[in-house]
């Protein structure tokens, strides 16, 4: 079982609902520290300070950084690295709706370039145990596409097909690199401010049990702690997080690819 005790975690998009989750409850099972990488530094004082009441001073480091600048995202995985030592743990849960082109700039390419990099350069060497391990926030529409926000079902089904592509067990063997990917359904967030009253109403229609964030950060910890590198997770109905049976086939593992 991943010991999360001592472990450093950079967290994407950290500074609110969902993010702020991941960080208090990866703080709360005792990770040494936490990088918070945010496009929106408004809140992220306050934040810190609270995470300095609750679990001690310097735990954390801000870094305010936009995941589409890819240089900019590397210049933040070395300033973790320089100021806590080790990196062990990559969430990548920085998101929007809207923008099309927006969508899939952040919600897939940001995730799969940030995981790739996570993956094959940071977490092979600067993990402090035996495996690092990569978490992407994906969503139930990630499974099921949704007519409603068809672009973000496109980025989402992304982040899942490359969560179970990068991680094959044949790559783990070389790399000792969990990936997996966590689908929350609805999340009671600012996601949904100013959604229309007609998708909200459907929401009701459809009886879908708006979760508080609570439930991201006590399943991403069952993630951590259970889950095997390729595995999809789901988060709904204020349940405990269980694994998502189907897998895709994926294509045999061409080894000489594999490094
Ligand atoms: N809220 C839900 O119902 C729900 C459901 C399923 C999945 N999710 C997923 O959970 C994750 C968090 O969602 P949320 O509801 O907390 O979102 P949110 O919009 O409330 O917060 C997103 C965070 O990402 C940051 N961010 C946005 N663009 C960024 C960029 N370019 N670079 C860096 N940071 C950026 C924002 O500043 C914010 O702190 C997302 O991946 C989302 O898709 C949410």
């Amino acid at each position: 079982m991943f010991n999360i005790e001592g472990t450093v975690a950079i967290v994407t998009g950290a500074v609110d609902s969902i993010g702020r989750d991941i960080v208090n409850s990866l703080l709360s099972n005792n990770a040494k520290g936490v990088a918070l990488l945010d496009a929106n530094d408004a809140q992220a004082e306050e934040f810190q300070a609270s995470l300095d009441k609750e679990f001690g001073a310097k735990k954390t480091l801000f870094l305010k950084v936009d995941v589409t600048d890819f240089e900019k995202v590397k210049d933040a995985f070395k300033k973790c690295v320089d100021h806590f030592g080790n990196l062990d743990i990559v969430v990548n849960n920085a998101d929007i709706i809207g923008n099309i082109e927006m969508v899939i700039k952040i919600n897939l390419l940001a995730t799969i370039q940030i995981s790739n990099f996570a993956f094959f350069d940071f977490l092979p060497k600067y993990r402090k145990g035996k495996e690092g391990v990569i978490i992407n926030i994906a969503s139930v529409v990630g499974l099921y596409p949704s007519h409603m926000l068809p672009d973000y079902s496109a980025a989402k089904q992304g982040v899942v097909a490359y969560t179970q592509a990068l991680g094959v067990n044949g790559r783990y063997e070389n790399a000792p690199v969990k990936v997996m990917a966590l689908c929350p359904g609805v999340i009671d967030t600012e996601i949904f401010v100013g959604v229309p009253e007609y998708y909200q109403q459907f929401m009701r229609e459809l009886d879908f049990i708006c979760q508080p964030p609570g439930v991201v950060g006590k399943g991403l910890i069952k993630v951590l702690k259970e889950g095997s590198t390729g595995s999809i997770w789901v988060s709904k109905k204020n349940e405990p997080a269980i694994e998502f049976k189907y897998k895709s086939k994926t294509f045999p593992i061409l080894r000489k690819l594999v490094s």
